[in-house]
């Protein structure tokens, strides 16, 4: 009997910090390609375009959403390295101060470079708010929970991915 190989699809979510909005867009992406099947087939991690918060955990704002609906997530913030753009197949930055910096470094990278809000159109919002700002993990939750459901099927659909 031959074995099915699948191929795997590497996913990385870039804000500023890497401790509120892209860890909260991973632990959300992650928990529903765990219950689309599909964990064997996308990995993902998350980083920040600073440096400030480097080795620290998750905010405590966004550990407490995600582990409001029992998303168990660990991580310790990195900053984004240019090696990323080797590595991961899709980047996908928090708002467009994100997205300008990944652009500046990504040069010949053929890594797929989006704006997670791209993927919830009907939202009418382009850009995640900062909620180290606002304390608003809540409407922040909202929107990259949309999102993440359609960067979810625009991948599935690209790569033609099925559990
Ligand atoms: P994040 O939020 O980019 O969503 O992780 C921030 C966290 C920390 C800072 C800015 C934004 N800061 O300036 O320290």
């Amino acid at each position: 009997m031959t074995a099915v190989r699948h191929k795997t699809i590497h996913v990385l979510f870039v804000c500023l910090g890497n401790i509120c909005r892209s860890p909260m867009a991973e632990g959300v992406f992650r928990h529903l390609v765990e219950q689309a099947q599909l964990n064997g087939q996308i990995k993902t991690d998350s980083a920040g375009t600073g440096a400030w918060h480097v080795g620290e955990p998750p905010h405590s704002g966004t550990l407490k959403v995600l582990h409001d609906r029992s998303i168990n997530y660990i991580h310790h913030s990195r900053q984004v390295q240019r090696d990323d753009f080797l590595h991961f197949d899709y980047i996908i930055a928090m708002d467009s101060d994100n997205f300008y910096d990944l652009k500046r470094m990504r040069q010949g990278s053929s890594a797929k470079l989006h704006k997670l809000l791209e993927f919830a159109p009907n939202l009418g919002v382009s850009d995640v708010p900062d909620p180290y700002y606002t304390g608003r993990f809540e409407e922040v939750y909202r929107l990259v929970d949309a999102a993440c459901r359609g960067l979810l099927n625009h991948i599935i659909q690209k790569e033609g991915l099925s559990s």
